[in-house]
């Protein structure tokens, strides 16, 4: 990739660079008591990357991998989501990665703890990371990984059979988009799963390509 077109602009501001200042909501963040997850997580996922990327991929949030180490996209879906990015000549350090909920959803089930999707209550009390986030980073380009990220982001009750690969304007980025969630590819098989990952790594070009036209675009601001 070459370096003028999704390489980050460092930006410093007054109060601390988009590093420093992710670094300590995140600080914040590892000990939040908000909803019911704190009480079983084992960390804080609450993202990584680099913060001054003007692209931004969000996901639903962590399972057991992520939980155990505390980083997102870790298990066999970051490995996915890693080839794919590759393929675009993308890795993390272009991106900024995180999640709608930071900590893991579970439930005990058959003696073991299974992920499951996060209550929209649990949703709501996480929204405060997910919003300070996407203020810091700024980001001209989300990427939603599934809908639950895409209906966080873009509009609530997002379908992705209709809505996945195209563009839309939201509160939290000029330009957002949806792409199919890496764990939904890898339970396909065939020519199902193969059109499937084609698409993410489609939809992941799409964005990258409206990073460079959102850079050649005139900053709006006041003052
Ligand atoms: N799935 C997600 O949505 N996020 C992660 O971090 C890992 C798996």
């Amino acid at each position: 990739m070459a370096d003028d077109e999704i390489q980050p602009q460092i930006v410093t501001e007054a109060t601390g660079s988009k590093t420093e200042r992710i670094e300590e909501v995140a600080k914040i963040a590892s000990v939040c008591t908000a909803c019911d997850l704190s009480k079983t997580r084992t960390r804080v996922v609450f993202g990584e990357g680099n913060p001054e990327a003007p692209l931004m991929l969000i996901g639903e949030g962590p399972g057991q991998n992520e939980d155990a180490t505390g980083r997102p996209f870790v298990g066999r879906s970051g490995v996915l989501l890693d080839e794919c990015l590759r393929e675009n000549g993308i890795t993390r350090k272009h991106v900024y990665l995180c999640n709608v909920v930071r900590c893991r959803a579970c439930v005990f089930e058959g003696g073991r703890l299974k992920n499951r999707p996060p209550t929209p209550t649990e949703s709501e009390a996480c929204s405060q990371w997910l919003n300070q986030t996407i203020e810091i980073v700024k980001p001209k380009v989300i990427l939603c990984l599934g809908a639950p990220s895409a209906s966080a982001i873009i509009h609530k009750g997002f379908k992705m059979t209709k809505e996945r690969g195209q563009w839309f304007e939201s509160k939290f980025a000029k330009y957002a988009m949806a792409a199919w969630h890496p764990a939904y590819i890898l339970r396909l098989e065939g020519e199902a799963y193969e059109a499937a990952r084609r698409a993410l790594v489609e939809d992941i070009a799409a964005a990258r390509q409206k990073v460079i036209e959102a850079k050649k675009e005139p900053e709006m601001t006041l003052f």
